[in-house]
């Protein structure tokens, strides 16, 4: 009688939060003189602009009755709670309680370090006294570069946020799940990984060498033969993904020391934030920016369509995913893998990065 096979252990371990880091609450279009609500890390914030255009966030829940203060107005550069009146500056002091000569020493909230870094708007969510705005991720560069065009988004998506950086960390997947573009079988059938750790950094370089073009190489590239291509994913903590994804002629690709950064005749690169919302629940910003000459102006409206479309087609996997997570007892809330393929490596030890680092982060406190 063939052997049961062994339940996997429980998942890798409960949803912990790194919280002395910098995560995006916004894109900096997104935050204006009209008060923002938004969940991070399961904590309740509120984002609005000085009137000198200085990004602001405050803890958004008035410490008198509890009403968020997101449903008040914003008041020079202070918001006044839409209940009783108590106003509140961007320290998070209350200025102004009506009828009373003096506000009371509790009558204050969380003031939360912000800094901006090319249309992200970040947030420090731990120890304020530990923010050091140099340790603000600064890896978007092409968002700002004119020869770049590019496209962005912000996903609210209903998984963990370790799920989506194990789906940018195994980029075999666009063979299944991006099949109508950028995807095709000979992407996961004839690839040679490699997955490095350096420090807290983790590259997953995926190189395919002499296969045929998915569509989108074809129709905007204009490949007719085989290609060399490469794809490479580096993640950074606490949740950041670089994705670089490059192409040549079969036979003209580049050397293993360029898949990082080089697109080679046509490619992309995309840049991932991931923001835990909740356990269970996600903020993906994305963007992906390509050369300006790699797309013919008139094939932009379709090139953009596609690319908003690929996000959106993930999500659909990892929101499914959580949902088979969930209705497991034993998961305890992550991926319980019955083993490890080979492209699991960078995954596995993106997981490993982020226990040492919360292991660190909960010594420290
Ligand atoms: S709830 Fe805000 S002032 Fe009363
Ligand atoms: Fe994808």
């Amino acid at each position: 009688m063939a052997k049961p096979r062994a339940r996997p252990k429980a998942g890798m371990q409960a949803r912990p939060f790194l919280r002395n880091h910098w995560y995006v609450a916004a894109w900096a279009d997104e935050v204006g003189r009209q008060p923002l609500a938004r969940v991070v890390l399961g904590e309740y914030l509120v984002l609005y602009r000085t009137e000198a255009g200085t990004a602001v966030a405050l803890e958004n829940r008035c410490p008198h009755r509890n009403l968020p203060l997101s449903e008040g107005r914003l008041v020079g550069d202070t918001l006044e709670c839409g209940y009783h009146g108590m106003v509140f500056d961007c320290t998070g002091a209350c200025t102004h309680l009506p009828g009373e000569p003096a506000p009371p020493r509790w009558a204050r909230v969380r003031a939360y370090p912000v800094v901006e870094r090319r249309g992200w708007v970040l947030v420090w969510m731990g120890d304020p006294d530990k923010a050091d705005e140099r340790a603000a991720p600064d890896y978007n560069i092409r968002l700002a570069d004119p020869a770049w065009w590019h496209v962005k988004g912000h996903l609210p998506v209903k998984c963990g946020y370790r799920l989506i950086l194990d789906n940018l960390l195994d980029l075999s997947h666009l063979a299944y799940v991006h099949s109508s573009t950028t995807g095709n079988r000979a992407l996961a059938e004839h690839a040679t990984i490699a997955a490095e750790t350096e420090g807290d950094r983790v590259r997953v370089t995926r190189w395919m060498s002499d296969i045929p073009p998915a569509k989108a190489f074809v129709d905007y590239a204009g490949y007719s033969g085989n290609i060399d291509r490469w794809q490479a994913s580096e993640f950074m903590p606490p949740s950041y993904i670089y994705v670089n994804s490059g192409t040549a002629p079969a036979g003209r690709g580049v050397s293993p020391a360029e898949r990082m950064r080089s697109q080679g005749l046509w490619g992309f690169v995309v840049y991932h934030a991931l923001t835990p919302e909740t356990a269970s629940t996600t903020h993906q910003f994305w963007a992906m920016a390509i050369e300006r000459r790699f797309v013919p102006p008139a094939m932009l409206p379709e090139f953009e369509r596609q690319m908003i479309n690929i996000p959106l087609e993930d999500v659909a996997v990892y929101e499914a995913q959580e949902r088979a997570i969930a209705l497991d007892p034993a998961a305890n809330g992550d991926v319980r893998p019955f083993g490890m393929i080979a492209a699991d490596k960078g995954l596995f030890a993106m997981r490993k990065i982020l226990q040492r680092l919360y292991a660190e982060e909960q010594r420290r406190a």
